[in-house]
């Protein structure tokens, strides 16, 4: 008996699942093709991108000024490793030291290389400036926390699947409720305590945003108690929640010159959407009371800081200024907000996010999880992924236009009528 043909996907998926390790569990679309806010599968389907890599895509697909800087710079010089000096870094330093208003800058490759280099510089500032005994410093992060994978960082989740039989895991770690001030105020009586560390909005948990004034006390307790805020802002920031970083305040178009920061943090964190999807780069910036706990030759990574990737990030750097990205993502995403709101369909128990990362919380009662929405949304042109049984993150590239937000509200609207009409 003659076996079906696969086609192009089925073939694609059956090779990962047959060499691959079995660490993720993709939506079944397999892309070859990416252009500002759309993706074409191996069959030449089209669809909204509606993930952006989990916010690493802030200014689109394939920009072609990111392509234009790789292209010139890949022919010039990409690796020299910190064993010398080169012509980039230092342009570099001072190009992102002065965007954000740090004193320094520590690059790194992937967003959970970057926090674990803010633990360290944290734990190197607890005993070299704080002045806790050796050994004893401790960091508070907050349930439903995402920061990576690491070993290091793992052993702060709350996550069984990220975490069990991993173990045994880094002592230190103290891991309180999120949004939840007393909470704070009790874990930081303890003189051991060097820093918090905390995302602003959670991605990972499903786009939860915290009370208005959290964040705000949170930052302030840490001044009084001289403990360090860090801001892992890994995916929250770069534009992603309507302004340059969600730990800015309100404004988002004057933020370039004034470094308008509501909670300015000790450490910030930064990766992802630093080279718009091209490489991995990552950052931790800080003031020099910080930074400079870290001495030659305690902290490194080869390709940190290499040529191509500073050249690419400032690149994406300019491009969320030139673009207007920050004022495109509060706007539209006030937009999306309001007018997922008004679909009338059981399912929807609300809407929520900042700025264009946002998340559909699928009634618990309805028939369907996210993933088989996410399935339903595939069909009908749009890409989305769940996080957890009921809620679906729509976090499109920042490039997208009112004409191709109202096109995927029209998906989105389809998509949950059909259950309507079933
Ligand atoms: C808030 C946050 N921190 C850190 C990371 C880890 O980044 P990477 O996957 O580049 O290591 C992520 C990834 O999703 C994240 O969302």
């Amino acid at each position: 008996m003659n076996t079906p043909e696969l086609t192009a996907s089925q073939r694609a998926i059956a090779k990962e699942d047959q060499y691959g390790a079995h660490n993720y569990h993709p939506l079944p679309v397999v892309l070859k093709k990416g252009k500002g806010t759309r993706v074409w599968d191996v069959e030449g389907k089209e669809y909204f991108d509606f993930l952006s890599a989990y916010s690493a895509v802030n200014q689109g697909h394939c920009h072609p000024r990111l392509i234009d800087v790789m292209q010139d710079q890949i022919q010039e010089l990409t690796l020299t490793s910190r064993a010398f000096y080169n012509s980039l870094l230092g342009e570099f330093e001072e190009y992102i030291t002065a965007y954000f208003g740090f004193d320094k800058v520590l690059a790194m490759n992937t967003g959970v290389e970057a926090v674990e280099t803010a633990i360290k510089l944290c734990r190197k500032w607890a005993y070299r400036k704080k002045g806790i005994a050796d050994n004893q410093a401790k960091i508070i992060f907050v349930e439903n926390n995402f920061h990576g994978r690491t070993l290091g960082i793992i052993s702060a989740s709350t996550d069984p699947d990220s975490k069990a039989e991993f173990g045994p895991y880094l002592p230190g770690i103290v891991v309180i409720p999120y949004n939840d001030y007393p909470a704070l105020e009790k874990a930081l009586e303890d003189p051991n305590v060097a820093g918090f560390l905390v995302e602003p909005i959670q991605g990972e948990a499903g786009v939860v945003v915290p009370d208005e004034n959290y964040l705000v006390k949170a930052h302030a307790l840490c001044k009084q108690k001289n403990v360090l805020f860090m801001a892992d802002e890994v995916q929250t920031g770069l534009a992603r929640t309507g302004k340059l970083l969600a730990t800015c305040g309100n404004c988002s178009c004057n933020v370039w010159c004034e470094n308008n920061y509501e909670t300015r943090p000790d450490i910030l964190i930064l990766g992802k959407a630093l080279s718009g999807g091209m490489m991995p780069v990552s950052a931790v910036l800080a003031d020099d009371d910080v930074m400079l706990c870290i001495r030659p030759g305690e902290h490194g990574s080869t390709y940190g800081g290499n040529p191509l990737a500073c050249r690419v990030a400032m690149e994406a750097l300019q491009i969320l200024k030139d673009e207007s990205l920050t004022d495109n993502s509060q706007l539209l995403g006030r937009y999306l907000r309001l007018e997922l709101n008004k679909i009338d369909s059981p399912w929807i128990e609300g809407v929520r996010g900042a700025g264009l990362l946002n998340a559909i919380l699928v009634n618990a009662k309805s028939k369907e999880t996210a993933w088989n929405i996410c399935m339903k949304l595939r069909d009908n042109g749009l890409l989305a992924k769940p996080t957890h049984d009921t809620i679906i993150r729509l976090a499109p590239p920042l490039v997208i236009t009112k004409q191709e937000i109202d096109d995927c509200l029209a998906i989105i609207r389809k998509t949950f009528m059909e259950y309507t009409e079933e």
